[in-house]
């Protein structure tokens, strides 16, 4: 999704500015662009369609200030051009504002819903536009201000009144260049704090290598940055008073530290990141979980008749097996829905359910969108979060942060893992207040402590399962299947193929199997199969059996190897209690998604058309 980075300070900002948007690129985006100004005056503005590389090609040397501006657009308004490319200017690049050239220059995430009738009326009053973009009505909005007179921050405030939609923005003006405008409003802006020079961003990941001291904006909230602070403040005016943070994720989270892609050190990682979830958490005496940022007491967690998850995408599908540790441990009925499916269907929100907002970034919109629709009915919400202070964090009641660590490719996958962990503990926290037995919780914090070693186990594979991975790479399309607890590890299996090797999955239950996809299988549709060593293993011995009669090729995710004559390949994955066993099954899906897709050559850390965290409609 698109990406904001800003500078002030004494040094020139373009370096910075071309720096924190490569770091950024793992967002997703289709066009970049970069302005600066200082105090000789004048706007110097490029932008291209295409990657960081291309608009640091275009960059000549002379293109200097000390105030900037950079941005990386995922299209949303118009399609990806150099022109609808950010930033917006109120009149003609290249060309001094007194002969028609732009003064304001504004860098927007978000999108402004009443644009084309904004639009409409600043067309009317002469302003020429230069793109089909929403964010080029900010532009013009704020210039009409600035040109009475008003102060930059006057003028953006007075912009935004008008203005109905989201937005993290980043606004500069020649005429003003001590100061940097930001705001934001359902779209994150964090400013950085550096030594006499100021950074702002929509994610610490642009700002780590130059500070660890950070703002994050709250929606509504605009600020002021000059080289020597910054000044926080409402719309209407008002000052806030902000205390920096410090970020405590290592430089280092952020490179790939050897490996080939981002998403394959992310995979590799998952010993250390399931083990920083469940630090400090398990409670070996009493067999149980401590959580304490549920802000729930046992007496209130007794209280509770259900549990609803939502999330986007892997988080849903994480949600799903969070669900069935629930209902299991606890026996309270738990459900996972897409967030952005029950933001739109009128939910009926119950004061004895409890609601968890599952979201590694933190900041997609349509799980945000659920929280805000949960809360503003009086329901009582819960995050499952891996991004410290971000908006959905600090949206909820309480809740349960990941710590697995910054994670850069597109595909989830440590946070994933992580979340279905933090799953485990809330399972086993609940379950120990209702009637999970001493022996059954101390049974569960033997699974849990033991995962790490085990996903070292099935990492050690990797070599064997890319090249099964390069065998099946070219079939028109896979099937995952899974029973019950195996179910949404397929639907997750079949997610991460798609959207990392462009290859057609569907996942089914392997129950449904006979009603319908039958008909599909056949040699050139292979099937994975979650095939553990629980009490449905026969059944799923029986469906493997019923596609090889109909000669297709199996590849089964087992505890003990089928007979030859069941599967054509099996991965092997080691036991834990059956409950955790899910947890385990998904990493060598992980990996064959993984090696498929780099037996395909495909982008894999930045999939075509997607996007890191998802924070429009
Ligand atoms: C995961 O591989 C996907 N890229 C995507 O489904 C993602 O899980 C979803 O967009 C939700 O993101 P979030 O966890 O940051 O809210």
């Amino acid at each position: 999704m698109c990406g904001i980075v800003a500078y002030i300070g004494p040094k020139d900002a373009t370096p910075f500015l071309l720096e924190g948007l490569a770091r950024l690129e793992y967002r997703g985006y289709d066009s970049a662009g970069v302005a600066v100004t200082g105090r000789t005056g004048g706007l110097k503005v490029r932008k291209v369609k295409g990657r960081v590389a291309d608009l640091a090609a275009v960059v000549p040397a002379r293109f200097k200030g000390t105030t900037g501006i950079g941005h990386t657009r995922w299209a949303t308004h118009g399609v990806p051009s150099d022109a609808n490319a950010h930033p917006h200017l109120d009149g003609a690049m290249g060309v001094p504002p007194a002969e028609g050239g732009g003064r304001i220059a504004v860098v927007h995430n978000g999108i402004i819903e009443n644009a084309d009738e904004l639009r409409a009326k600043l067309a009317a009053d002469g302003a020429v536009f230069r793109s089909e973009t929403d964010t080029e009505v900010l532009a013009h909005l704020i210039a009409a201000h600035a040109a009475e007179g008003a102060e930059l921050e006057d003028a953006v405030r007075a912009a935004l009144g008008k203005v109905v939609g989201t937005y993290g923005i980043a606004v500069v003006d020649a005429e003003q260049p001590d100061r940097i405008v930001v705001a934001r409003n359902g779209s994150p802006i964090v400013l950085g704090i550096g030594e006499k020079e100021m950074f702002a961003a929509s994610d610490v990941s642009a700002l780590v290598r130059y500070t660890r001291q950070v703002v994050h904006l709250e929606d509504g909230e605009l600020a002021t940055v000059r080289a020597d602070g910054f000044r926080t403040f409402t719309e209407d005016a008002r000052t806030t008073h902000r205390q920096p943070s410090t970020v405590d994720w290592e430089i280092d989270s952020y490179d790939t530290g050897g490996y080939e892609h981002y998403l394959l050190k992310e995979i590799h990682e998952q010993p250390g990141s399931v083990e920083r979830t469940l630090s400090g958490r398990l409670d070996e005496r009493f067999a149980t979980a401590h959580l304490g940022g549920l802000n729930l007491d046992a007496r209130e967690l007794r209280e509770i008749r259900r549990v609803k998850i939502l999330g986007c995408g892997s988080a849903y599908y994480a949600g799903e097996m969070g669900a069935q540790l629930i209902e299991e441990l606890a026996r309270i009925p738990a459900h996972s829905e897409p967030a952005s499916e029950f933001r739109y269907r009128n939910p009926v929100i119950e004061a004895d359910t409890l609601y968890v907002a599952v979201s590694q970034s933190g900041e997609t919109y349509d799980t945000l969108a659920a929280v805000q629709e949960i809360k503003r009915k009086g329901g009582r919400v819960l995050g499952v979060v891996n991004t410290v202070g971000s908006a959905i964090a600090r949206e909820c009641d309480g809740g349960i942060y990941l710590h697995a660590g910054p994670e850069i490719s597109v595909a989830s996958t440590k946070a994933f893992t992580s979340t279905v962990v933090a799953f485990a503990l809330l399972a086993l926290h609940f379950g120990r207040i209702h009637d999970l037995s001493p022996a059954d919780g101390r049974r569960i914090v033997a699974g849990l402590k033991a995962l790490p070693g085990q996903i070292r186990e099935i990492l050690d594979q990797s070599e064997a399962i890319a090249e099964l991975a390069a065998g099946y790479a070219d079939s028109e399309g896979m099937m995952f299947i899974g029973r019950v607890r195996g179910y949404p590890v397929a639907r997750e299996g079949a997610q991460k193929l798609k959207e990392i090797s462009y290859v057609h999955a569907e996942a089914y239950p392997a129950s449904e199997l006979k009603h319908g996809p039958l008909a599909l299988i056949s040699p050139e549709l292979p099937t994975v199969a979650l095939v553990p060593d629980d009490e449905l293993l026969d059944k799923n011995l029986t469906t493997l059996g019923e596609i090889k009669a109909r000669s297709g090729r199996v590849v089964a995710i087992a505890h003990r190897r089928p007979e030859a004559k069941l599967a054509d390949h099996c991965i092997l994955v080691p036991k834990s209690e059956p409950e955790l066993d899910p947890l385990l099954l998904n990493i060598p899906l992980q990996l064959l998604a993984y090696h498929a897709a780099v037996a395909l050559k495909r982008d894999v850390d930045k999939p075509r058309n997607l996007a890191k965290s998802v924070t429009v409609e």
